[in-house]
């Protein structure tokens, strides 16, 4: 068998994905498999019609590769691929989008406000944010609707702050999504595709130096502090498992994701994010949380790569 792995790309996370599709193709090639590292670019469909392999894993992130883009070039040629197809793809990466599905679905996520860069024109920009503030208080937090790795994310804890950091965060995307700040416990649920159904591992505490999770928290070895699993009462354990595994299914996601996730000091769960194409590089989440289950990276990819074969 021989399989092709995926990163690289053209998106901002291009980097991290470079470094997850080196780790992941290693860990692959431990279990026996012959493995050949892809750059996403534009020869991709060419390449996969010169020389088909028996299974693709994409390991990219951001843009492309997490929007259901190289997923339908995927489902075009017919090549068995390890990961979420592309129309679960495109709902699960809008980040307003999961969000509501979820929210419909009766689970709690922070309350929110979608703000297309044309919204400032048109309304009168002062106007706009005064709303915001009124609407979400503060602190509050912006991010690119679509987006990974913190890129463009901004908290803002007063007013003052808040036009200089929605600049910052419309330079990633021309939509904001404005959430309302909930502190608590960051932790980061992976949910693996077994024979059982969807499982969730253990989850992950997230404690970054700064208190700040962004891009250089999260690819800089030892500016956080990760706890696996995570230290929550076995009740709130148990919610975040069950909330990860439900955000797997309500969106249709197959194979692996990630769900991040606050717990409140009240114990409620809040559901902020799910990843179609979790990080795995040397500091990303789940690759701790397969290490935490007493798996192996290579083990649990394999076993996908073997499902999206047969
Ligand atoms: N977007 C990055 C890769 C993550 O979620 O891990
Ligand atoms: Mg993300």
């Amino acid at each position: 068998r021989w399989i092709a792995v995926l990163s690289g790309g053209l998106s901002h996370e291009r980097e991290v994905s470079l470094r997850s599709g080196r780790r992941l193709s290693a860990a692959l090639r431990g279990t026996g498999l012959v493995v050949e590292e892809w750059d996403a670019d534009g020869t991709l469909l060419s390449r996969l019609r010169g020389s088909r392999p028996d299974a693709v894993v994409v390991a990219l992130h951001g843009g492309e590769g997490e929007n259901g883009a190289v997923q339908s070039v995927l489902e075009l040629t017919g090549v068995p691929f390890v990961g979420t197809d592309s129309r679960a793809c495109r709902r699960a990466w809008d980040k307003p989008t999961a969000k509501a599905e979820l929210a419909r679905s009766g689970l709690a996520t922070p309350d929110w406000v979608v703000l297309p860069h044309s919204t400032f024109r048109v309304l009168g920009a002062q106007a706009v944010l005064d709303s915001l503030v009124d609407r979400l208080g503060l602190p509050l937090i912006l991010k690119p609707d679509q987006g990974g790795s913190a890129l463009g994310a901004r908290v803002v804890r007063e007013a003052a702050e808040l036009p200089a950091a929605m600049v910052g965060c419309l330079a990633y995307g021309d939509t904001v999504m404005a959430e309302r700040y909930i502190e608590g416990v960051e932790v980061a649920v992976s949910v693996v595709d077994g024979p059982d159904g969807p499982t969730a591992l253990p989850a992950v505490e997230i404690v970054p130096e700064s208190g700040l999770y962004d891009y250089a928290a999260r690819y800089t070895a030892g500016l956080t502090h990760y706890h696996a699993p995570a230290r929550l009462s076995e009740a709130e354990a148990k919610a975040v498992g069950e909330l990860a595994v439900a955000a797997h299914r309500l969106l249709g996601l197959r194979d692996v994701s990630r769900t991040d996730a606050i717990v409140a000091a009240d114990g409620t769960v809040h559901f902020l994010e799910v990843n179609v194409s979790p990080g795995l590089t040397e500091t990303s989440l789940l690759p701790m949380a397969v290490e935490a289950a007493g798996r192996s990276l290579g083990e649990v990819f394999a076993g996908l790569v073997e499902k999206a074969i047969a």
